[in-house]
């Protein structure tokens, strides 16, 4: 099956790595059709409950669904539609056009929508448009001159990560990560469920909040106890009672019984949380150094650090084999490098 999905315009490349990323997780093959603007299309054999965990664990994912047809986008519509077979439709449905970045403005997302409907109902003559409450829902997604048409299957609820929004916890640290892109992170290192995540740069748990909520168990360590305490009511207020640990310690030298099978970290930067006797690039720098040390062969790291803090060479004479990096702007004085790699 080819699935489309519309991902949220955040970043350029994160939101499609991270759903490749969960594929691997899942370990379920795929093959990228088309990468666009806000949209990916890839062929994988998905089942229900693929498909459901999915919906579960993605952060930067509007919605996907099956796709229906690619057209280009100047291509005479009710021609084009007349050549294919509408899916099949029984009861309420809704055809919904979505413009990406101003894409293809010579066409209106309502003569889009109309014709949409009018090529559905031309096969299903029994089937009803419901603007309002509609039981199938077909998407047609303006996005690189293309017109990419799916079957919209699931919607992912986002607002789900505002409930965890840094604000909204007991207990808030100036520079916790917003959930989405830690939720993204726990993705980014394929944490398969189950799997034992250290965060040892705990802070107040966003990190350990997004690794629990997709059925990993955590490690959480940090230097100042008051972490430790504040992690721990953020973890229960979120209904996490138990899969946790949490204990005292420099990142630098931990006590673990056992190797982890993922780092997944935001150490400390800049001035709002200074680290105890190296500047924080050093503390980082040291740290990358160090992990291998805690982590399973084959295990992965996802981090988070300044612009500029860590390179390639450092995971590479570590022993990692990098994967992945993104840039992202968080504000006018901080752009974040993520990095993932795995130990081979
Ligand atoms: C950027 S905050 C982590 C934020 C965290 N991701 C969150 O969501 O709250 C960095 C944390 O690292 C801790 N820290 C600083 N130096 C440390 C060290 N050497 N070992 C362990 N923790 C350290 C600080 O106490 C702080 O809580």
């Amino acid at each position: 099956m080819r699935e489309v999905f519309l991902l949220s315009g955040e970043h350029p490349s994160l939101p499609r790595e991270e759903v490749k990323a969960v594929l691997e997780a899942l370990e379920v093959g795929y093959r990228v059709v088309k990468e666009v603007d806000s949209a990916l299309i890839l062929y994988a054999d998905m089942n229900i409950s693929i498909k459901n965990s999915l919906r579960d664990r993605l952060a930067f994912t509007k919605q996907f669904g099956k796709l229906l047809v690619i057209l280009d986008s100047r291509d005479t519509l009710k021609e084009k539609l007349s050549e294919i077979d509408p899916p099949g439709v029984i009861g309420r449905f809704r055809a919904t056009a979505v413009r990406i970045r101003g894409c293809c403005r010579w066409i209106r997302r309502t003569d889009l929508e109309r014709e949409l409907g009018s090529w559905i109902l031309s096969k299903n003559p029994r089937a009803k448009v419901d603007l309002d409450n509609p039981n199938i829902e077909v998407v047609a997604l303006l996005t690189s001159d293309l017109i990419i048409i799916f079957l919209k299957e699931y919607e992912i609820d986002r607002a789900l990560f505002k409930i965890k929004e840094v604000a909204a916890r007991p207990f808030v640290h100036p520079a916790s990560m917003r959930p989405t892109l830690a939720r993204a992170m726990v993705n980014l290192a394929r944490t398969k469920q189950n799997d034992v995540v250290l965060d040892p740069f705990v802070g107040v748990g966003g990190i350990a909040l997004e690794a629990l909520s997709i059925g990993a168990k955590v490690i959480g360590a940090d230097i100042n106890s008051r972490m430790l305490f504040e992690t721990k009511s953020n973890l229960i207020a979120y209904g996490f009672l138990e899969g946790f640990k949490l204990m005292l310690g420099n990142a630098l030298d931990l006590d673990l019984e056992d190797k982890v099978d993922r780092i997944v970290t935001d150490p400390p930067y800049g001035r709002i949380s200074k680290p105890i006797g190296f500047s924080s690039n050093e503390l980082v720098r040291k740290f990358v150094e160090k992990s291998p040390d805690y982590l399973r062969k084959g295990g992965w790291i996802a981090i988070s650090s300044p612009e500029g803090y860590l390179n390639e060479n450092l995971f590479i004479d570590s022993g990692y084999e990098p994967v992945q990096s993104f840039y992202i702007r968080e504000h006018r004085s901080l752009i974040r490098h993520l990095w993932i790699a795995r130990l081979p």
